[in-house]
């Protein structure tokens, strides 16, 4: 048996790196086909150095692009290498532009697809990603829930409950795999003057919030009144394209926010398991943060892990309302939750249901 990984972005490395452990485990026949969405050294290749990935064996360096280009691009790369270097099974992980193409040429090809982390949902189809994810599960022959909801929405909108297999979500293995790593070998705390519960980290990435003056700028003013408010360093290592956007739109740096560039996985578990809160818009953060008992203020009106509001890990703060009055009320809680994403193990289990149903088949 045959497995493409396809991977583009920077949470998809991560995500995906327990299943590429797993396939080298199981002396599986496997490759990486990265379509080369994220493509700037921190939000790529350092992945690949932290977690002691292989090279990809295809990178069809898309860069990037408009949706349709970006994506046109995948479709046609993709088709290519499947084409010549056919699998079995592939696998797509999340919502991202590269998840559609990948699922997409896989299924004019009749090659089986499994989608990894299927059945979220933010009910909200003016993200890019929510349309990205539903098209993928349509498509998907193996849908890998992280959660019994995302398993129940799957159900809701007529999958049938023979394709949906509860894994977990592979963010878990991730962070259990890196975390004593990251403590062996990364000092980050100290070498950037931060003590560990003085701090909070922050990172906006998302279309809704950094395309539009207004939206971004009422965050950065959030950030202002944190710092008034806690007089804590608010920690931002910020992804190129919300640099980008801060410097077109001409906008202040606050007083407290220090911005940084992204940073790698193993500096990254230091900085988020440091954190007194952390405020995001991203959705690894988010479950990232409760994995580790950090709590969580999601600077969006929804969100798609809502198992992490659920266990009281993580507040929506919407966009119209104060942020930092939701800081103070989750640093206020100091109450401690089960992670819902599983023990760790989704990557075996995913692994192990792909070579179960290509047995039986
Ligand atoms: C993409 C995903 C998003 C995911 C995020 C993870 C889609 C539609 N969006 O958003 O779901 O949460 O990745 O981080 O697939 N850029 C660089 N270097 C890079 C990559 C991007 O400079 O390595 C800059 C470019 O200016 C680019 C912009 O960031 O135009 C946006 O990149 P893109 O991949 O289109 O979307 P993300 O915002 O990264
Ligand atoms: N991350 C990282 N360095 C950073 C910022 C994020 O290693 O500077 C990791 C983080 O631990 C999480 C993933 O990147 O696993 C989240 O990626 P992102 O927020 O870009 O995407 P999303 O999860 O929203 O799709």
């Amino acid at each position: 048996m045959k497995i493409a990984i396809i991977l583009g972005t920077r949470p998809e490395i991560i995500k995906m790196s327990p299943l590429i452990r797993e396939c080298e485990k199981l002396g599986i026949d496997h490759y990486i086909l990265h379509t080369g969405q994220h493509y700037s050294f921190e939000m790529d290749k350092v992945f690949f150095d932290d977690l002691k990935l292989p090279v990809p064996r295809y990178n069809l360096d898309v860069g990037s692009g408009t949706h349709g280009q970006q994506t046109g691009r995948m479709l046609q790369g993709i088709e290519e290498v499947l084409i010549k270097d056919r699998p079995d099974v592939l696998l797509v992980q999340g919502d991202t532009n590269t998840v559609l193409a990948g699922a997409l040429a896989g299924s004019k090809l009749n090659i089986r697809i499994g989608h990894v982390e299927a059945g979220l949902r933010s009910f909200d189809r003016t993200m890019p990603e929510e349309i990205n994810r539903i098209i993928a599960d349509h498509i998907s022959d193996y849908l890998f829930a992280p959660t019994e909801n995302s398993k129940e929405y799957l159900l809701a909108e007529g999958i049938p409950k023979e394709k949906i297999f509860v894994t977990g979500n592979t963010v878990v293995d991730a962070v259990y795999q890196n975390l004593e790593i990251s403590k062996q070998t990364r000092h980050t705390l100290s070498k950037l003057n931060l003590k560990e519960g003085e701090y909070f980290l922050t990172t906006v990435h998302r279309a809704e919030n950094t395309d539009k003056k207004e939206r971004l700028s009422r965050i950065l003013a959030g950030f202002e009144q944190i710092y008034q408010t806690f007089r804590l360093p608010i920690i931002f290592p910020a992804h190129p394209r919300t640099v980008k956007m801060i410097k077109e739109f001409d906008l202040e740096i606050p007083e407290g926010t220090k911005i940084i560039n992204p940073v790698g996985y193993l500096d990254f578990l230091q900085l988020e398991g440091g954190a007194k809160l952390i405020l995001t818009d991203s959705g690894g953060l988010q479950e990232e943060g409760c994995i580790l008992g950090v709590p969580c203020v999601t600077l969006r009106d929804n969100t798609e892990r809502p198992e992490t509001v659920d266990v009281g890990a993580n507040i929506i703060a919407g966009m119209n309302g104060n942020i930092a009055k939701f800081v103070e009320r989750m640093t206020a809680s100091g109450i401690s939750w089960d992670n819902p994403y599983g023990s760790g193990d989704a990557a075996k289990l995913t692994i192990d249901r792909i070579i179960g149903c290509q047995i039986y088949r």
